[in-house]
């Protein structure tokens, strides 16, 4: 099994850590993720040393011993210097999940009981690390407007489903072969969350939120 860990630094599900969940997993630090570089970077986590030297050989353009290629490899080491910004942010993580944590905890007080709002499942066996508070409505190309209009960013994540997408246009699918993909492209949004923002613009995120549905 492959994890994906890209969003999910610090997180665990019944005890165990994301990143020890599956055989492997790929974890991405790229700025924007709860950890992040001053670039693109990432890492791949596991416990099987067949699988960590396979890795360790396919990132360095399938070499083991310089100029020597066993297989087709990539270059695709993380920078000293992205490895340098990720050490001095590590000791960081702790404080700002529990500050994205925090932050969730008043989105789901501020906005429960709305009919036309769905909030973001939780689960008493894992814990939360909130890369994005994402809440589903019908309505969402209006409330996206709406809240852009009075200040506050908001995010789709995704717009577009895989399938619909030219990269998959050769497989032929086509709207209505996966609805709940597409539902939730349609309806999915990422209100603001992260160690920067403050309760009190989350609170100003409530308020405006409420005054649309309301
Ligand atoms: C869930 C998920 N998986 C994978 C990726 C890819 O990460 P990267 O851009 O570092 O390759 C992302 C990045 O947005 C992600 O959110």
């Amino acid at each position: 099994m492959i994890e994906d860990g890209a969003q999910s630094h610090g997180a665990s599900c019944r005890g165990r850590a994301s990143g020890a969940l599956g055989d492997i997993a790929g974890i991405s630090f790229y700025p924007s993720k709860n950890l992040g570089a001053f670039g693109d970077a990432g890492a791949v986590t596991t416990s099987n040393d067949a699988l960590a030297e396979r890795v360790r050989t396919l990132r360095n353009y399938g070499s083991k011993q310089r100029y020597h290629h066993e297989v087709k490899g990539i270059n695709s080491r993380l920078s000293e210097l992205q490895a340098a910004f990720l050490r001095a942010k590590l000791p960081h993580l702790e404080k700002w999940n529990a500050h994205r944590q925090k932050l969730a905890s008043l989105y789901f007080e501020g906005l429960s009981g709305l009919p036309e709002l769905l909030l973001p499942p939780r689960y008493s066996f894992s814990t939360c690390v909130w890369h994005l508070f994402v809440v589903r409505t019908p309505l969402r190309d209006r409330l996206r407007s709406y809240l852009t209009d009075r200040g506050i960013a908001s995010q789709i994540h995704y717009p577009v489903p895989p399938h619909l997408s030219g990269a998959y246009a050769d497989q032929g699918w086509k709207r209505g072969d996966f609805p709940l993909a597409e539902r939730y492209a349609d309806e999915v949004l990422s209100l603001p969350i992260g160690p920067h923002h403050s309760e009190t613009q989350i609170h100003y995120v409530i308020e405006q939120t409420r005054a649309f549905f309301g």
